[in-house]
């Protein structure tokens, strides 16, 4: 049988949702297309559901759904603490990979993309009903720390490290870095002390812990800053004493072989290139890594699925993983969801040191930024408030501003557009959301003590028609934000959503409106509100009362 799929119509006249069931069915059958949508229609049990079903064209079926219909499930959605949405994740585990910095080294753009868009997939999923469990996979171990020791030994300066920890110990990992390429010695002594840190020398060790230390703080600064929490923050550290088992059960399985003085995965089926699991110097490297990190995973959590966020670059090595993980006999499925580069036209930040934007002085500026708009718009709010409001809606512009896009594309990023308030940004949905809000403040101002649910909702004009249709698809855009793992659907939605309400507002009365109508709009206009806020909440946005 052929999938049956209503999708909403593209135009108006076409109802308001459309199936091409009985074209894909003609071909299958070899029958007339128009007369298998007359067999459809005249067999469809669908009295109170849709008010008119009619063949259109080569054989559409063109739905239009009956008033009542939508009132009563926009009523139902309404009162549903999860707005209709539903929980398909009930029972189910999903471990969620992202952000993922190296210590040592500033979070880059693609870490940031990774946090927020990250994060955005962790509510989504919990929103689901899935146990999700986020963990922060820290780039916290190997070879690069053999540099570091020598570099922190011998260039340090600790002013500059008191300064900006995670920068001054860049800067003596570069150094130590050129240095080991063009001294042997170097190199050589580099080696030797990672070969100290592996065995547990206690200095080593301890030098190692305080630059976890130092570069968590920072990173903790801004996950604090951008509301994010991990259930788990293991770096790579944690699966290093697994690495020879796995080895072991590569060769054993017959998986794994010597090539060049390296141990090989071969993947011609896969069509992929080999995957190097030990280097020839006996190192492991980030494959074998990752490899335990998804064995350990299934042995303690059984997920049924694993989500990692990272950029474009990685897509290879998390194809070979996963191949490998798969011949290990893993049954998880495994998913890598990437995304391309932002890019940052030149001046878009006032400190930029090299290439490395520093994300803490991006966030600042936002927040400046914000603080300017809101001061504008409420001048008569105290100070302190205003502030607190800019940080959420600075926040929210940087959030929404990559999170609106096709994660898969190029993102262009610019002040102007990430605050605007007249376009689709952060502020401007947080701006309607505010204002949606406040309907329902004054009409319990003008009219108290009424009971506001008592009153049903009613279609009184087509655009609350439009507005009602438009809530009852946020379960869709909810689960295909999720299951696509684009946030960038659910952003589309909630930007559709807010101009339709401006449509609903510009022409129709509220509070002047009879009694009926009147409680029912201001009802509609809680609905929206509550569409709007949990919407944006699921993408890690804060929606203040006021702006
Ligand atoms: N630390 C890596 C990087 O900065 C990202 C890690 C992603 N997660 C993983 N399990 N490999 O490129």
């Amino acid at each position: 049988m052929a999938d049956l799929t209503v999708s909403v119509a593209t135009r108006p006249e076409f109802g308001d949702y459309q199936c091409n069931y009985a074209m894909t069915l003609a071909k299958r059958l070899g029958r007339n297309p128009r007369e298998i949508a007359g067999d459809v229609i005249s067999n469809a049990r669908l009295d109170d559901v849709a008010s008119s079903l009619e063949i259109a064209g080569p054989g559409f079926i063109n739905i239009r759904l009956n008033d009542d219909w939508c009132i009563k499930m926009a009523t139902t959605l309404a009162s549903d603490p999860n707005l209709g949405v539903p929980l398909t994740g009930a029972g189910r585990t999903v471990v969620i990979d992202y952000s993922s910095p190296n210590v040592a080294k500033p979070m880059h753009i693609g870490h940031i993309r990774s946090t927020i868009i990250g994060n955005a997939l962790d509510r989504l999923y919990r929103f689901l009903g899935y146990r999700v469990i986020s963990d922060n996979h820290l780039g916290d171990w190997g070879t690069q720390f053999g540099i570091l020791i020598m570099g922190y030994r011998n260039f340090l300066d600790p002013k500059a490290l008191d300064d900006d920890p995670v920068a001054e110990l860049e800067r003596v990992y570069v150094k130590s870095y050129a240095k080991s390429e063009e001294d042997p010695e170097w190199l050589a002594k580099c080696r030797r002390e990672l070969v100290k840190l592996q065995e547990g020398d206690p200095e080593n060790l301890e030098m190692w812990r305080k630059f976890i230390t130092l570069s968590m703080d920072e990173f903790q600064r801004i996950y604090d800053r951008l509301n994010v929490r991990f259930d788990l923050t293991r770096g790579e550290s944690h699966y290093h004493q697994m690495l020879p088992d796995v080895i072991d059960r590569l060769i054993k399985q017959g998986l794994a072989r010597e090539s060049e003085g390296a141990l090989v995965v071969f993947l011609d089926e896969e069509k992929l290139p080999p995957c190097i699991v030990r280097k020839s110097d006996g190192a492991f490297n980030y494959a074998t890594t990752d490899i335990a990190t998804v064995l350990s995973r299934i042995s303690e959590f059984n997920p049924d699925r694993i989500i990692y966020v990272t950029d474009e670059r990685q897509q290879l090595h998390f194809k070979q993983v996963f191949a490998i993980c798969r011949k290990l006999g893993c049954k998880a499925r495994m998913e890598h969801v990437w995304f391309g580069l932002m890019r940052l036209p030149e001046g878009t930040f006032s400190t930029r040191q090299g290439n490395v934007i520093k994300l803490e002085r991006l966030l600042d500026e936002a927040e400046s930024r914000a603080l300017a708009i809101v001061r504008q718009n409420s001048p008569d709010m105290p100070p302190e408030r205003q502030k607190e409001i800019a940080k959420a809606v600075g926040i929210g512009a940087v959030k929404y501003a990559d999170l609106s896009q096709n994660p898969q594309t190029t993102v262009v990023f610019t002040w102007e557009k990430a605050l605007s308030l007249e376009g689709n940004s952060g502020p401007y949905l947080q701006y309607a959301y505010a204002r949606i809000a406040s309907v329902r403040d004054k009409y319990a101002e003008r009219f108290p003590n009424r009971d506001l649910q008592s009153f049903p909702i009613r279609i009184t004009e087509p655009v609350e028609r439009t507005l009602i249709l438009a809530l009852l698809r946020f379960p869709d855009a909810v689960l295909n934000a999720a299951h696509q793992h684009k946030p960038s659907i659910l952003a589309d939605y909630l930007y559709e959503l807010s101009q339709i309400y401006s449509t609903f507002y510009q022409n129709v009365p509220f509070l002047k409106a009879e009694e009926g109508v009147r409680e029912s709009r201001v009802r509609l206009c809680g609905m929206v509100a509550n569409v709007l806020g949990k919407g944006l909440n699921l993408l890690g946005i804060q929606t203040p009362e006021r702006i």
